[in-house]
């Protein structure tokens, strides 16, 4: 199995619950729409989603929408239970880089999100994807932004190590970081117009709390970030450089600061 494949396997076994929750469900959710501007989207028919984890956007496409995900790691097998009796749900696991589109269900759309990073080159995962596209059918992918030199200095110096350690030892820098941000959200200092947590976060150092989801959830999100062998960050540029590439049209494109998602069309 690949240090990939084990690195989310060991996140997703570990963290399952809270990642079903239905507050973190909502979110992705609202994310999910909001990002890839889908309000009032005609329901696609047929949906792949590559690199679906747990399969949590399967609960985002209505019944009767046949959902086709695929994940490297032990994540697929949990969400194959969790859907074993639905026959519109088929769940694999293996590598979305195998996936052939004569043996695909013709997606009306295919998403990936928070997954091509992961990749060893995440242009070769968008142009993959977007080669199992049929005419009209639409990808939406969401990769990492590139951060600030400061961030991404400390980032890759904080990450050269942690993807060396073993899952128990990462977990406890997770908590430390997780741990920073919480204390940071205490101190009511605001700097550029965000608070002291959400200037240095952005800025400096990835310092994950969310007060709502708890610390078990902001562990999680930090494990994520600190352990997975690959993590590249992308400027929107290259995002929107590699739908123009593969000739796809360009239908929604949106930022956050942690994120460019892009939603094209092969026409
Ligand atoms: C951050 S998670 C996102 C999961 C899901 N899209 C979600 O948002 O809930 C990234 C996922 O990509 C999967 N992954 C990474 N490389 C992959 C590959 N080459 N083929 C299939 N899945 C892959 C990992 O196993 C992991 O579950």
């Amino acid at each position: 199995m690949s240090d990939t494949a084990k690195s989310f396997g060991y996140k997703w076994d570990r963290w399952k619950d809270i990642c079903y929750s239905a507050p973190v469900m909502e979110e992705i959710r609202e994310e999910f729409i909001e990002m890839f501007e889908l309000p009032g989207w005609a329901e696609p028919r047929s949906v792949l989603d590559a690199g679906c984890g747990l399969a949590r956007y399967r609960e985002f496409f209505p019944a009767g929408t046949i959902y086709q995900g695929i994940d490297l790691s032990t994540a697929a097998e949990i969400a194959r239970k969790r859907y074993s009796d639905r026959p519109d749900t088929k769940i694999d696991r293996g590598d979305l880089m195998n996936l052939r589109r004569d043996r695909l269900h013709q997606p009306d759309m295919i998403i990936s999100v928070g997954v091509l990073h992961h990749l060893p080159n995440t242009e070769k995962g968008f142009m993959h994807l977007a080669s199992l596209l049929k005419d009209g059918a639409e990808l939406c992918v969401s990769v990492y932004s590139r951060k600030s030199q400061m961030r991404e200095f400390l980032d890759d110096a904080i990450r050269r190590q942690t993807t060396k350690m073993s899952y128990e030892e990462c977990f406890e820098v997770a908590a430390a970081l997780a741990a920073t941000g919480r204390e940071l959200t205490k101190a009511k200092v605001m700097i550029a117009g965000m608070s002291l947590q959400r200037f240095i976060y952005w800025n400096v150092l990835k310092c994950y709390h969310n007060e709502e989801f708890g610390d078990d959830y902001s562990e999680c999100v930090m494990f994520d970030w600190l352990s997975p062998p690959y993590a590249h960050s992308h400027t929107g540029g290259e995002v929107r450089s590699w739908a123009e590439n593969a000739g796809l049209v360009v239908e929604s494109f949106r930022s956050s600061g942690a994120a460019h998602w892009i939603r094209a069309r092969r026409s």
